[in-house]
Protein backbone atom coordinates (compact mmCIF):
# COMPACT_ATOMS: atom_id res chain seq x y z
CA UNK A 1 0.00 0.00 0.00
CA UNK A 2 2.99 2.29 -0.35
CA UNK A 3 2.87 2.75 -4.22
CA UNK A 4 0.53 5.79 -3.94
CA UNK A 5 3.65 7.34 -2.32
CA UNK A 6 5.18 10.73 -3.69
CA UNK A 7 6.98 11.61 -1.33
CA UNK A 8 9.05 8.23 0.42
CA UNK A 9 11.07 10.01 3.48
CA UNK A 10 14.09 8.46 1.63
CA UNK A 11 16.72 10.99 1.79
CA UNK A 12 17.44 10.71 -1.88
CA UNK A 13 16.41 13.26 -4.68
CA UNK A 14 13.51 11.44 -7.01
CA UNK A 15 11.74 14.81 -8.37
CA UNK A 16 9.71 11.96 -11.18
CA UNK A 17 7.45 11.06 -8.84
CA UNK A 18 5.69 14.07 -8.51
CA UNK A 19 4.79 14.47 -12.05
CA UNK A 20 4.36 10.25 -12.30
CA UNK A 21 2.38 9.62 -9.71
CA UNK A 22 0.79 12.90 -8.18
CA UNK A 23 -2.88 13.32 -9.36
CA UNK A 24 -4.45 16.34 -10.16
CA UNK A 25 -6.09 18.04 -7.35
CA UNK A 26 -9.29 17.64 -6.17
CA UNK A 27 -12.00 19.70 -7.91
CA UNK A 28 -11.88 22.43 -4.75
CA UNK A 29 -8.74 23.26 -4.88
CA UNK A 30 -7.89 23.28 -8.36
CA UNK A 31 -6.61 26.62 -9.81
CA UNK A 32 -6.52 28.59 -12.86
CA UNK A 33 -3.51 31.12 -12.55
CA UNK A 34 -1.96 31.00 -16.41
CA UNK A 35 1.38 29.09 -15.86
CA UNK A 36 4.71 31.17 -15.86
CA UNK A 37 7.47 29.00 -17.39
CA UNK A 38 11.00 28.96 -17.87
CA UNK A 39 11.18 31.96 -14.41
CA UNK A 40 12.51 29.72 -11.97
CA UNK A 41 15.30 27.47 -12.41
CA UNK A 42 15.09 24.66 -9.84
CA UNK A 43 18.80 23.82 -8.25
CA UNK A 44 19.33 20.29 -6.99
CA UNK A 45 19.64 21.28 -3.71
CA UNK A 46 19.77 24.93 -2.07
CA UNK A 47 22.74 25.92 0.47
CA UNK A 48 20.05 26.19 3.24
CA UNK A 49 18.55 22.91 2.95
CA UNK A 50 21.72 21.76 2.58
CA UNK A 51 22.98 22.96 6.09
CA UNK A 52 20.28 21.41 7.67
CA UNK A 53 19.88 18.34 5.88
CA UNK A 54 23.82 17.75 5.97
CA UNK A 55 24.96 14.82 3.35
CA UNK A 56 22.62 12.68 2.18
CA UNK A 57 21.35 9.92 2.31
CA UNK A 58 21.41 8.45 5.45
CA UNK A 59 18.12 10.88 6.58
CA UNK A 60 16.68 9.48 9.40
CA UNK A 61 14.14 7.35 9.06
CA UNK A 62 10.91 8.88 8.86
CA UNK A 63 8.45 6.66 10.14
CA UNK A 64 5.35 5.48 7.96
CA UNK A 65 2.51 7.50 9.62
CA UNK A 66 4.59 10.83 9.07
CA UNK A 67 5.33 9.85 5.34
CA UNK A 68 1.93 9.05 4.97
CA UNK A 69 0.21 12.57 6.39
CA UNK A 70 2.96 14.51 4.30
CA UNK A 71 1.59 12.68 1.14
CA UNK A 72 -2.44 13.23 2.23
CA UNK A 73 -1.12 16.98 2.22
CA UNK A 74 0.20 16.76 -1.15
CA UNK A 75 -2.62 14.91 -3.24
CA UNK A 76 -5.53 16.97 -1.44
CA UNK A 77 -3.09 20.18 -1.94
CA UNK A 78 -3.78 21.47 1.49
CA UNK A 79 -1.23 22.86 3.81
CA UNK A 80 0.82 20.82 6.61
CA UNK A 81 0.94 21.93 9.96
CA UNK A 82 3.88 20.54 12.26
CA UNK A 83 3.80 20.36 15.70
CA UNK A 84 6.13 19.06 18.42
CA UNK A 85 9.16 20.09 20.48
CA UNK A 86 11.77 22.30 19.61
CA UNK A 87 14.24 20.15 17.99
CA UNK A 88 12.03 17.38 16.27
CA UNK A 89 13.05 18.64 13.16
CA UNK A 90 9.92 20.37 11.85
CA UNK A 91 11.74 22.66 9.96
CA UNK A 92 13.97 20.59 8.84
CA UNK A 93 10.88 18.27 6.79
CA UNK A 94 10.42 21.28 4.47
CA UNK A 95 13.46 20.93 3.70
CA UNK A 96 13.99 16.88 3.10
CA UNK A 97 10.79 17.72 1.07
CA UNK A 98 12.09 20.03 -1.56
CA UNK A 99 15.03 17.73 -2.07
CA UNK A 100 13.51 14.73 -2.64
CA UNK A 101 11.02 16.22 -4.56
CA UNK A 102 12.92 17.96 -6.60
CA UNK A 103 11.02 21.54 -5.93
CA UNK A 104 13.69 23.90 -5.38
CA UNK A 105 14.93 26.31 -2.40
CA UNK A 106 12.64 26.70 0.77
CA UNK A 107 10.80 29.82 0.28
CA UNK A 108 11.14 30.38 4.32
CA UNK A 109 8.95 32.89 5.89
CA UNK A 110 9.95 32.96 9.75
CA UNK A 111 6.88 34.24 11.80
CA UNK A 112 7.56 36.70 15.23
CA UNK A 113 4.67 38.53 17.07
CA UNK A 114 4.86 41.48 14.71
CA UNK A 115 4.25 39.70 11.53
CA UNK A 116 1.60 40.22 8.96
CA UNK A 117 0.25 38.85 6.62
CA UNK A 118 1.31 41.49 3.78
CA UNK A 119 5.01 41.36 4.43
CA UNK A 120 4.52 37.46 3.16
CA UNK A 121 2.67 38.74 0.27
CA UNK A 122 4.69 41.89 -0.73
CA UNK A 123 6.62 44.44 0.23
CA UNK A 124 6.38 48.43 -1.83
CA UNK A 125 9.25 50.31 -0.76
CA UNK A 126 7.28 53.69 -1.91
CA UNK A 127 10.11 55.91 -0.31
CA UNK A 128 12.89 54.41 -2.17
CA UNK A 129 10.61 55.00 -5.43
CA UNK A 130 10.35 58.53 -4.04
CA UNK A 131 14.15 58.86 -3.47
CA UNK A 132 14.64 57.43 -7.35
CA UNK A 133 12.51 59.85 -8.83
CA UNK A 134 13.74 63.28 -6.77
CA UNK A 135 17.38 62.28 -8.33
CA UNK A 136 16.07 61.52 -11.64
CA UNK A 137 14.79 65.39 -11.30
CA UNK A 138 18.13 66.54 -9.60
CA UNK A 139 20.20 64.50 -12.52
CA UNK A 140 18.24 65.61 -15.47
CA UNK A 141 17.13 68.89 -14.83
CA UNK A 142 13.73 68.51 -16.66
CA UNK A 143 11.97 67.34 -13.50
CA UNK A 144 10.58 65.15 -16.17
CA UNK A 145 10.94 61.98 -13.86
CA UNK A 146 11.59 58.73 -15.56
CA UNK A 147 11.14 58.20 -19.25
CA UNK A 148 12.79 55.14 -21.12
CA UNK A 149 16.30 55.93 -21.10
CA UNK A 150 16.07 58.07 -18.19
CA UNK A 151 19.49 58.00 -15.43
CA UNK A 152 16.94 55.76 -12.83
CA UNK A 153 13.79 53.67 -14.14
CA UNK A 154 11.14 54.42 -11.43
CA UNK A 155 8.69 51.86 -12.72
CA UNK A 156 6.51 50.57 -10.07
CA UNK A 157 7.47 47.19 -10.46
CA UNK A 158 11.06 47.63 -9.33
CA UNK A 159 9.76 48.84 -6.24
CA UNK A 160 7.36 45.90 -5.17
CA UNK A 161 8.81 42.80 -4.03
CA UNK A 162 6.80 39.84 -3.35
CA UNK A 163 7.61 37.48 0.10
CA UNK A 164 7.50 34.39 0.38
CA UNK A 165 4.03 33.46 0.31
CA UNK A 166 3.76 36.01 -2.60
CA UNK A 167 6.10 33.96 -4.99
CA UNK A 168 4.72 30.61 -3.28
CA UNK A 169 1.74 31.82 -5.12
CA UNK A 170 3.10 32.40 -8.60
CA UNK A 171 1.62 30.28 -10.86
CA UNK A 172 4.34 28.04 -11.16
CA UNK A 173 3.50 24.40 -12.96
CA UNK A 174 5.11 22.41 -10.46
CA UNK A 175 4.65 24.05 -7.07
CA UNK A 176 7.82 25.62 -4.78
CA UNK A 177 7.88 24.73 -0.92
CA UNK A 178 6.81 27.42 1.66
CA UNK A 179 8.28 26.92 5.03
CA UNK A 180 6.03 29.02 7.54
CA UNK A 181 7.90 28.92 10.47
CA UNK A 182 7.08 28.84 14.12
CA UNK A 183 3.35 30.32 13.31
CA UNK A 184 2.45 30.03 16.66
CA UNK A 185 4.42 33.00 17.45
CA UNK A 186 2.00 35.44 15.63
CA UNK A 187 -0.45 37.76 16.76
CA UNK A 188 -3.62 36.41 16.71
CA UNK A 189 -5.31 37.85 13.92
CA UNK A 190 -2.71 36.28 11.45
CA UNK A 191 -3.86 32.64 11.25
CA UNK A 192 -7.33 33.66 10.05
CA UNK A 193 -5.89 36.10 7.60
CA UNK A 194 -3.47 33.56 6.42
CA UNK A 195 -6.50 31.40 6.19
CA UNK A 196 -8.43 33.03 3.48
CA UNK A 197 -5.09 33.32 0.95
CA UNK A 198 -4.10 29.75 1.52
CA UNK A 199 -7.82 29.02 0.75
CA UNK A 200 -8.63 31.43 -2.42
CA UNK A 201 -5.00 30.44 -3.52
CA UNK A 202 -5.04 34.05 -4.67
CA UNK A 203 -4.03 38.28 -3.83
CA UNK A 204 -3.71 41.35 -5.09
CA UNK A 205 -1.77 44.05 -5.13
CA UNK A 206 -3.51 46.94 -4.22
CA UNK A 207 -0.86 49.64 -5.61
CA UNK A 208 -1.17 47.57 -9.15
CA UNK A 209 -4.59 46.90 -9.30
CA UNK A 210 -4.62 51.07 -9.30
CA UNK A 211 -3.27 51.28 -12.67
CA UNK A 212 -3.52 48.29 -14.05
CA UNK A 213 -5.83 50.21 -16.48
CA UNK A 214 -3.58 52.99 -17.87
CA UNK A 215 -1.55 52.05 -20.83
CA UNK A 216 1.39 50.40 -20.62
CA UNK A 217 0.45 49.36 -16.73
CA UNK A 218 -1.48 46.35 -17.32
CA UNK A 219 1.55 44.43 -16.61
CA UNK A 220 4.04 45.06 -14.74
CA UNK A 221 7.73 43.05 -13.64
CA UNK A 222 7.84 42.19 -10.08
CA UNK A 223 10.63 40.76 -7.79
CA UNK A 224 10.30 37.83 -6.46
CA UNK A 225 11.57 36.61 -3.06
CA UNK A 226 14.32 34.83 -4.99
CA UNK A 227 14.99 37.92 -6.32
CA UNK A 228 13.85 37.06 -9.69
CA UNK A 229 12.16 39.40 -11.88
CA UNK A 230 8.23 37.95 -12.86
CA UNK A 231 5.49 39.78 -14.61
CA UNK A 232 1.86 40.35 -12.62
CA UNK A 233 -1.04 41.29 -14.89
CA UNK A 234 -3.60 43.54 -13.52
CA UNK A 235 -1.95 43.32 -10.14
CA UNK A 236 -3.29 39.98 -8.73
CA UNK A 237 -1.52 37.16 -8.51
CA UNK A 238 -3.07 33.37 -9.17
CA UNK A 239 -1.21 30.43 -8.13
CA UNK A 240 -1.60 27.36 -10.33
CA UNK A 241 -0.07 24.67 -8.75
CA UNK A 242 -0.59 24.93 -5.25
CA UNK A 243 2.54 25.53 -3.21
CA UNK A 244 3.55 22.59 -0.67
CA UNK A 245 2.84 24.54 2.78
CA UNK A 246 4.69 23.61 5.41
CA UNK A 247 3.41 25.57 8.65
CA UNK A 248 5.20 24.46 11.95
CA UNK A 249 4.69 25.36 15.36
CA UNK A 250 6.03 24.83 19.23
CA UNK A 251 2.60 24.46 20.67
CA UNK A 252 2.85 28.30 22.23
CA UNK A 253 -0.82 28.56 21.43
CA UNK A 254 -3.89 26.93 19.99
CA UNK A 255 -4.77 28.04 16.38
CA UNK A 256 -8.56 28.94 15.22
CA UNK A 257 -10.86 25.92 14.09
CA UNK A 258 -11.48 26.80 10.90
CA UNK A 259 -7.43 27.11 9.98
CA UNK A 260 -7.21 23.21 11.81
CA UNK A 261 -9.86 22.04 9.83
CA UNK A 262 -8.15 23.20 6.57
CA UNK A 263 -4.77 21.87 7.39
CA UNK A 264 -3.20 18.29 7.60
CA UNK A 265 -1.81 18.18 11.07
CA UNK A 266 1.38 16.11 11.98
CA UNK A 267 2.84 15.72 15.03
CA UNK A 268 7.07 14.86 15.08
CA UNK A 269 8.04 13.15 18.10
CA UNK A 270 11.72 13.83 18.91
CA UNK A 271 14.15 12.01 16.97
CA UNK A 272 15.57 8.97 19.19
CA UNK A 273 17.24 5.52 18.42
CA UNK A 274 18.35 4.63 14.44
CA UNK A 275 16.70 8.35 13.46
CA UNK A 276 19.29 9.96 15.75
CA UNK A 277 21.94 7.32 14.38
CA UNK A 278 21.15 8.36 11.08
CA UNK A 279 21.12 12.03 11.38
CA UNK A 280 24.46 12.01 13.20
CA UNK A 281 25.55 9.83 10.39
CA UNK A 282 24.31 12.78 7.80
CA UNK A 283 25.90 15.64 9.77
CA UNK A 284 29.09 13.87 10.52
CA UNK A 285 29.83 11.04 8.14
CA UNK A 286 29.01 7.12 8.83
CA UNK A 287 31.15 5.88 11.38
CA UNK A 288 30.34 8.88 13.97
CA UNK A 289 27.86 7.01 15.71
CA UNK A 290 30.48 5.00 17.16
CA UNK A 291 33.01 7.74 17.87
CA UNK A 292 30.48 9.55 19.43
CA UNK A 293 28.80 6.70 21.34
CA UNK A 294 29.53 8.63 24.72
CA UNK A 295 27.47 11.71 23.34
CA UNK A 296 24.86 9.94 21.90
CA UNK A 297 23.97 8.23 25.31
CA UNK A 298 24.50 11.34 27.33
CA UNK A 299 22.07 12.85 25.01
CA UNK A 300 19.48 9.90 25.10
CA UNK A 301 19.35 9.37 28.99
CA UNK A 302 17.55 12.36 29.92
CA UNK A 303 18.00 14.06 33.20
CA UNK A 304 15.19 16.89 33.35
CA UNK A 305 12.37 14.86 31.55
CA UNK A 306 11.43 16.89 28.29
CA UNK A 307 13.05 16.09 25.50
CA UNK A 308 16.37 17.71 24.39
CA UNK A 309 16.53 19.43 20.94
CA UNK A 310 18.67 17.25 18.63
CA UNK A 311 20.68 20.90 17.84
CA UNK A 312 22.16 20.18 21.35
CA UNK A 313 23.78 16.70 20.22
CA UNK A 314 24.68 18.07 16.67
CA UNK A 315 26.31 20.99 18.51
CA UNK A 316 28.27 18.66 21.18
CA UNK A 317 29.87 15.98 18.50
CA UNK A 318 31.03 18.96 16.57
CA UNK A 319 32.44 21.03 19.36
CA UNK A 320 34.19 18.37 21.15
CA UNK A 321 35.16 17.10 18.10
CA UNK A 322 37.14 20.19 17.43
CA UNK A 323 38.68 20.60 21.44
CA UNK A 324 38.10 17.16 23.30
CA UNK A 325 37.71 14.00 21.49
CA UNK A 326 37.08 10.36 22.97
CA UNK A 327 39.83 10.12 25.60
CA UNK A 328 39.80 13.41 26.90
CA UNK A 329 39.16 14.22 30.43
CA UNK A 330 37.22 17.66 29.14
CA UNK A 331 34.89 15.68 27.25
CA UNK A 332 31.85 14.94 28.78
CA UNK A 333 32.04 18.06 31.03
CA UNK A 334 31.77 19.95 27.54
CA UNK A 335 29.01 18.09 26.04
CA UNK A 336 27.24 18.56 29.24
CA UNK A 337 27.29 22.24 29.20
CA UNK A 338 26.08 22.30 25.86
CA UNK A 339 23.35 19.38 26.16
CA UNK A 340 20.25 20.52 29.22
CA UNK A 341 21.46 24.14 28.81
CA UNK A 342 18.52 25.95 30.50
CA UNK A 343 17.48 27.22 27.01
CA UNK A 344 16.64 23.42 26.48
CA UNK A 345 13.38 23.27 24.95
CA UNK A 346 12.84 27.54 24.62
CA UNK A 347 13.63 28.13 20.74
N1 LIG B 1 15.94 14.85 8.24
C1 LIG B 1 17.02 15.36 8.83
N2 LIG B 1 18.27 15.15 8.35
C2 LIG B 1 19.34 15.69 8.94
N3 LIG B 1 19.30 16.48 10.00
C3 LIG B 1 18.09 16.74 10.54
C4 LIG B 1 16.88 16.18 10.00
N4 LIG B 1 15.83 16.60 10.74
C5 LIG B 1 16.35 17.40 11.71
N5 LIG B 1 17.70 17.48 11.59
C6 LIG B 1 18.60 18.28 12.43
O1 LIG B 1 18.01 18.43 13.70
C7 LIG B 1 18.08 19.77 14.15
C8 LIG B 1 16.73 20.24 14.61
O2 LIG B 1 15.81 20.24 13.56
P1 LIG B 1 14.79 21.44 13.31
O3 LIG B 1 14.11 21.15 12.02
O4 LIG B 1 15.47 22.76 13.45
O5 LIG B 1 13.76 21.25 14.49
P2 LIG B 1 12.48 22.11 14.85
O6 LIG B 1 12.12 22.96 13.68
O7 LIG B 1 11.43 21.09 15.19
O8 LIG B 1 12.86 22.93 16.06
C9 LIG B 1 18.64 20.59 13.01
O9 LIG B 1 19.92 21.01 13.34
C10 LIG B 1 18.68 19.67 11.82
O10 LIG B 1 19.87 19.84 11.09
MG1 LIG C 1 12.19 25.05 13.63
Amino acid sequence: MSEWLVYRGIGDPEPGRMDSLLPAPPKWRRFDGDPLDGVYEVPVIDSASERRLGKRPPLPTQDPRTVELVNAALYLRRPLLVTGDPGSGKSTLAHALAYELGLGRVLQWPVVSRTELKTGLYQYDAIGRLQDAQLNRNTDGTGAGAGAGSAHDVSIGQYIRLGPLGTALLPMRRPRVLLIDELDKSDIDLPNDLLNVVEEGEFGIPELERIADRPGQGTVDVLTDDGLRVPVTGGRIRCHAFPVIVMTSNGEREFPAPLLRRCIHLHLDPPRGDQLVAMVQAHFGEGAEETNEDLLALFTTDDTGSPRPSDELLNAIFLTHEVARPGSPRRTELARLLMGSPNSGQR
